[in-house]
């Protein structure tokens, strides 16, 4: 069985919502003005993350669910916004970002992987990855074309695949070291595959896709003419030596690839939404005009911000590594001392963690309420991150983007 048919088998009620039964898992009938609102909202609900965050503030609890650093970006770059803000950079930019910028991007593409983007064609500025990634899709996608999903996922692709008219097809990372079975994947895609969004360094798994991996993919993209979506925002938070290889990279894959990052992880500015994307025509085209109408551009001082940023020296990016080496120490350990069971991370500053030996009575929902209200600690259900169903429902995921005094905080809570 492939594509719907096996989705049906499987699961969920994506393509009953998708295709119309106007009844969403929420309960709700369609109704623009007493109901759910429309369907594409059906089978998407508020984010767990954002709800989860709300309760660590309810319960003044320390909030490991949602992944932004609770410290500062570079001093180098508030200084520089705050030159830009004087300075009369406040209003709209050109919708692809400012020449500066895409300078920036595409010396760095150059220097870190290789890749040739000429910033007047190839290069976008957005508002964030999320922006990246919907304004991609919308441009690339339509109505009933299925999108290949790498699961457990980023909470924001699914919506996206759904906002652009798309089905989506997930597809497991393999337990317990959330590696690719190509085989898998191969029978994900059929016909009406249109893309697939692949992420790594990954959250929430932190795995890091291997070259094998990349390669495997590659090649199913070719064969079956499937645009790729990269998501490589944690592309310099990895460890143990390992290195970040962009799916464009791969032999056959530059015309054929979207790649997406953003400064938010790498500069701990997360608030500011500055992303971009990388494509050769007509990707790139395509992109840009839904990005000119969705967004028109991103913030203009954070974009002068940013290219001074990205001037900064590699000693950035190895006290990165080493800083966020640390965090992931403590991180483990806590873990370990707690009575959570995780596997080994590659790359990213997520974990997740079985609870399977804690003492609880209830799925990761229950546990992710009853954690913050008891112990002071928020994370979030692991369920969260999977489109099929029943998966997830003994892991939490921590996000450890943190100063060690609030890991070490944590810690006291958590090991009792
Ligand atoms: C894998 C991944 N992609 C995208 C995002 C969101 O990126 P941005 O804030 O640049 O929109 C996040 C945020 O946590 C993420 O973990």
């Amino acid at each position: 069985m492939k594509g719907r048919e096996e989705m049906k088998a499987q699961d969920t009620r994506v393509l009953d919502i998708l295709e119309g039964d106007g009844i969403s898992p929420f309960g709700m009938r369609f109704d623009p003005v007493h109901g759910g609102g429309a369907q594409r909202l059906h089978m998407i609900r508020e984010s767990f993350i954002r709800e989860m965050t709300r309760l660590a503030i309810t319960h003044n609890a320390i909030n490991l669910s949602q992944g932004f650093p609770d410290f500062d970006p570079p001093r180098e770059a508030i200084e520089a916004a705050q030159e830009a803000l004087a300075s009369g950079g406040n209003q709209y930019t050109i919708t692809w970002g400012t020449l500066p910028l895409r300078e920036a991007i595409a010396a760095k593409m150059s220097k870190w992987y290789g890749l040739a983007f000429e910033p007047n064609e190839h290069i976008t500025v957005t508002c964030g990855v999320t922006e990246a990634i919907l304004a991609t899709l919308m441009g690339t996608i339509n109505k009933g074309d299925e999108v290949i999903i790498i699961e457990p996922y980023h909470e924001g692709y699914l919506p996206a695949v759904v906002f652009s008219g798309g089905i989506p097809h997930f597809v497991p990372l393999e337990s317990p070291d959330y590696t690719l079975d190509l085989n898998r994947l191969r029978n994900a895609f059929n016909e009406r595959t249109k893309a697939i969004i692949v992420n790594t360094p990954h959250n929430p798994t932190g795995h890091v896709f291997t070259r094998e991996e990349l390669e495997g993919i590659a090649e199913l993209c070719q064969e079956f003419n499937v645009v790729a979506i990269t998501d490589e925002i944690y592309e310099h938070i990895t460890y143990d030596g390992l290195t970040h290889t962009p799916l464009a990279a791969i032999p056959g894959m530059a015309e054929r690839t979207v790649t997406i990052s953003g400064l938010g992880k790498t500069f701990a500015m997360t608030g500011w939404r500055l992303g971009y994307a990388c494509a050769l025509n007509p990707l790139s085209t395509i992109l840009r005009t839904v990005h000119d109408f969705m967004t028109i551009c991103a913030p203009a001082p954070l974009q002068a911000a940013c290219a001074a940023v990205l001037q900064l020296p590699d000693s950035y990016y190895t006290q990165l590594q080493a800083d966020y080496t640390q965090r992931r120490e403590k991180m483990m350990s806590i873990i370990d001392r707690a009575g959570f069971r995780a596997s080994p991370i590659q790359g990213s500053y997520y974990v997740m963690a079985d609870f399977s030996n804690w003492d609880f009575d209830g799925d990761d929902y229950s546990f992710a309420r009853w954690l913050p209200a008891n112990l002071g600690v928020a994370v979030v259900p692991g369920s969260c991150f999977y489109g099929t169903k029943g998966m997830g429902k003994k892991m939490v995921r921590f996000a450890f983007a943190k100063k060690l005094a609030t890991l070490e905080a944590a810690e006291a809570r958590l090991c009792r």
